[in-house]
């Protein structure tokens, strides 16, 4: 008789990083791979779904205009048990750390339904940052039964949680398979194309909406960009704006009528790859695009205060810059005038995020936990 998997997705990220999973786990015929959307997001889920031609099985429709974390949260535990109860899976896999993540373990738990968490093991170490999702990944690695940490630096955190060696597998993490498969199979179009930016001009790519950057830290970011519109005076900003409106009010209202700012609605991934690797360099606060930095060797400032990626900026791409405006400043405007510190730091050698393997670790490491169900 057949497996089922439930593979449950919430959210933009949580999309791209299942992708490949679930593409590699509908090629085994000994599993039911069924995919759960709770709809915390709409148009992005969609987005991203849709380029690699993912349907959800069920989507619980969830989202609300400027929700709370109590309306997801309630929302998704409640919907996915109803799911996990009609569907009677063997197994739930979720990803991350959203709030999806959270209550989709939860009502998996709440039945006894074995976890699966893929990307486990993050940790900032503060619950504060980044807010709620420190939280979310403790509390579901708590729930889980096996582990799919994306680098040793993961399963260190883990095993410091007194997580059993046997319940931790680490494969890379799943995003660089979506990546490197976009990449080569030449997907996406150029910005220039589309954006009708001249070939010559340089490009910073910039994304931002964690919670924990709502109000001063976010004004911080975009009076940062300001002044580096004023002190480089070639260089295009492209800023790709995240469905939140309380995020891209602020942006809105800070750039709106800046030159050389190109505000787009949420890029499809192929486009967005194509963005990252014409940038000179990217700001961020995304966990995603820091993984896929290191990959493409583009430097990314990282504006947040602390991270649960230390590997990025091991790796050197990453560059912890938090939401200070004069440190954006100084550390953008270092990178465009030390050409040889630029020069060494997309040099770097390859990602320590993964060969773009991870999904078909994760199906084997499946597939093994059913012939040995008794070992874990
Ligand atoms: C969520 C995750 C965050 C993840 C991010 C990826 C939580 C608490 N947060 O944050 O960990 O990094 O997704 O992008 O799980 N909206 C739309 N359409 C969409 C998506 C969002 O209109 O397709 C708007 C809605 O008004 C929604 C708001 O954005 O209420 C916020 O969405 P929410 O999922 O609560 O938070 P994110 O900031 O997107
Ligand atoms: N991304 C995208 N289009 C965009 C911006 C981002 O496809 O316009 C992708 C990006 O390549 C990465 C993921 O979305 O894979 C990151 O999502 P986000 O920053 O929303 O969430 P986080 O990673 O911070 O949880």
């Amino acid at each position: 008789m057949k497996r089922t998997i439930i593979c449950v997705i919430g959210t933009r990220p949580e999309a791209i990083k299942m992708a490949p999973v679930i593409l590699a786990l509908k090629e085994n015929p000994a599993f039911r791979t069924f995919v759960l959307a709770t709809g915390q997001h709409t148009d992005m889920l969609d987005q991203a779904l849709s380029f690699f031609d993912i349907k959800a099985d069920v989507n619980l429709h969830i989202m609300k205009d400027r929700q709370t974390l109590d309306h997801i949260t309630s929302r998704v535990l409640v919907g996915t048990g109803e799911i996990y109860d009609k569907e009677k899976p063997d197994l739930v896999l979720v990803h991350g750390d959203t709030t999806t993540t959270l209550g989709a373990s939860m009502s998996a738990f709440y039945r006894k339904i074995p976890v699966g968490h893929v990307e486990a093991g993050l940790r900032s170490g503060n619950l504060d940052q980044p807010f709620p999702e420190e939280a979310n990944r403790i509390l579901t690695d708590r729930l889980t039964t096996l582990f799919f940490a994306p680098t040793n630096n993961a399963k260190d955190n883990l095993l410091s949680e007194k997580v059993a060696e046997t319940q931790i597998f680490v494969t890379g993490n799943t995003v660089i398979d979506a990546l490197a498969w976009t990449v080569n199979e030449k997907r996406g179009n150029s910005p220039e194309r589309m954006y009708s930016i001249p070939s010559q001009a340089p490009l910073i790519l910039m994304t931002a909406h964690r919670r924990e950057s709502w109000g001063k830290p976010l004004e911080n970011i975009c009076e940062a960009v300001q002044v580096l519109l004023e002190k480089l005076p070639d260089v295009y900003f492209l800023i790709p704006l995240h469905k939140n409106p309380t995020v891209r009010e602020v942006i809105k209202k800070f750039l709106g009528n800046m030159d050389r700012v190109i505000f787009t609605e949420p890029l499809d991934y192929p486009d967005f790859v194509q963005a990252m690797k014409r940038s000179y360099l990217i700001l961020s606060d995304s966990g995603g695009v820091q993984e896929e930095a290191s990959y493409l060797k583009k430097p990314v400032l990282i504006m947040r205060n602390i991270s649960e990626r230390p590997e990025a900026i091991d790796h050197g791409t990453g560059i912890l810059v938090g939401t200070d405006k004069e440190r954006i400043v100084k550390e953008t405007l270092r990178l465009f005038s030390n050409g040889t510190e630029y020069d060494n730091l997309i040099k770097r050698s390859e990602s320590p995020f993964g060969d773009g393997t991870a999904a078909k670790k994760i199906e084997c490491y499946v597939s093994n936990f059913f012939n040995q169900t008794s070992a874990f």
